[in-house]
C-alpha cells in the first residue's frame, strides 16, 4: 500500500515524495505545518514519528481531534498559523525537529464547501478567511479604492486586466456572493465557453492571497524552519502556484549558498552567513497517473531541503 491510499477521504498531493524525501525514522519529532484533512499526518504517523500539526483552520482542526485520539499520544493539534511555530513548539518543548513540511494553499475540504466562500464555481458568501475570524472578502472588496483592488490583483493573481477588472467590482457594489464576484470578472473580461480556464480564476486566487497573507505566512514559515530545524532535519515544501514556488527557490538557493547574496547594499553582513541549508535533488511534480487521479496536482512542485549545521540566518527575509 502506498501511502497516498491511507485515507480514501482524501488523495494528498505528491504525498509519495514527501514521504520518501523525509525518510522519517521511528521516534523522530515531525511538523505537518498544514495539517487540512490530514493526509501527510496519517502517513507520518504510520511511519512511527510523533507528529505536531498545524492549521490556522478551526474546522480543520476540530475534524482532526478523531486522529489525535487514534494517534496514541504522537500526534498534537495546533490551531495557529505556522509563522508561529517557533514558539508555539517551544511551549510544548518540541524544538529542535527532525522535518518540517509545508503543502501550501488551500484545502480541497475548504473549496469543496460552498459557505467558506473560497469557489467561483459553487454559490456561497464572499468570505475566504482560512482562519475564520477577521476581515472577510465581501468587507474589502466594498470598502476597497479601486486602485488597491488592481494592485492586488495584479501582484497575486498575475492579472492582466487588473484595472479593468477592479473598475467593473466598484460598479458592482456592494458584493456579498461568490456567484455575484464571479460573473462581474467573466462579463469584464470575457468568457468564451472553449477558454480553457474560468476567468474568474486569477482575481479569486489574489483575494485570497491577499486576506490570508499566505505570502507573508509562507516567508515567515520559512524562516521558522529554519530556526526549530536540527542539523540533518528536512524541509518538504509543495506549492501549488508560481509566486509561491518562486519564493520557496529563492530561499532555498539563497541559504544553500548557491545565488550570491541578494542584496548588493550588504556585503559584509551576508559574507559571514554560512548555508543553513542543503538542497536534496530536484523538485518534484506530480506523474501523470497522479494527475489524472487528482487533477489539482497538475501545479503542484516539491522542494527538498536538508538543514545544515550552521545557525539561522539572522539577516535576509525569505520573499
Ligand atoms: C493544501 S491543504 C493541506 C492538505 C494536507 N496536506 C492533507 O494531506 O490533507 C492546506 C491547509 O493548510 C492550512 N493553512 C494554510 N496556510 C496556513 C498557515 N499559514 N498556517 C497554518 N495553516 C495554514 C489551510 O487552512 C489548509 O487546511
Amino acid at each position: 500500500m502506498t501511502a497516498a491510499q491511507i485515507d480514501p477521504r482524501h488523495d494528498p498531493v505528491l504525498i509519495d515524495g514527501v514521504i520518501d524525501a523525509l525518510a522519517i525514522q521511528p521516534g523522530e519529532r515531525h511538523v505537518d505545518a498544514t495539517f487540512g484533512a490530514g493526509g501527510y499526518t496519517r502517513a507520518m504517523l504510520a511511519k512511527g514519528a510523533t507528529v505536531f500539526a498545524f492549521d490556522r483552520d478551526p474546522d480543520a482542526i476540530a475534524e482532526g481531534e478523531s486522529l489525535v485520539r487514534d494517534g496514541e499520544g504522537r500526534l498534537a493539534l495546533v490551531a495557529a498559523p505556522f509563522s508561529a511555530m517557533e514558539s508555539e513548539l517551544a511551549a510544548l518543548d518540541a524544538v529542535p525537529v527532525d522535518g518540517v513540511t509545508m503543502d501550501i494553499g488551500v484545502s480541497s475540504m475548504q473549496l469543496d464547501r460552498a459557505e467558506r466562500g473560497f469557489s467561483f464555481q459553487t454559490d456561497g458568501p464572499l468570505d475566504m478567511r482560512m482562519s475564520q475570524a477577521g476581515e472577510t472578502a465581501a468587507d474589502f472588496l466594498n470598502g476597497a479604492e479601486e486602485e488597491e483592488i488592481a494592485d492586488i490583483l495584479y501582484r497575486y493573481g498575475e492579472e492582466p486586466r487588473s484595472r479593468r477588472v477592479a473598475k467593473a467590482i466598484v460598479a458592482a457594489r456592494p458584493l456579498t456572493r461568490t456567484s455575484e464576484l464571479a460573473a462581474v470578472v467573466r462579463k469584464a473580461l470575457g468568457h468564451r465557453p472553449h477558454d480553457k480556464k474560468d476567468p474568474a480564476t486569477r482575481t479569486f486566487q489574489a483575494i485570497r492571497i491577499h486576506l490570508n497573507r499566505e505570502l507573508g505566512e509562507l516567508a515567515d514559515g520559512l524562516a521558522a524552519a529554519e530556526r526549530v530545524l536540527k542539523p540533518g532535519g528536512r524541509l518538504a515544501v509543495v506549492t501549488f502556484h508560481s509566486l509561491e514556488d518562486r519564493m520557496v527557490k529563492r530561499f532555498l538557493r539563497e541559504r544553500s549558498g548557491a545565488t550570491p547574496a541578494m542584496s548588493r547594499h550588504l556585503p559584509a553582513v551576508r559574507a559571514k552567513e554560512e548555508p543553513s541549508f542543503e538542497i536534496v535533488g530536484r523538485p518534484v511534480r506530480a506523474d501523470e497517473a497522479e494527475v489524472t487521479r487528482n487533477p489539482r496536482a497538475r501545479s503542484a512542485t516539491l522542494r527538498v531541503a536538508r538543514r545544515t549545521a550552521a545557525a539561522p540566518w539572522t539577516k535576509g527575509k525569505a520573499r
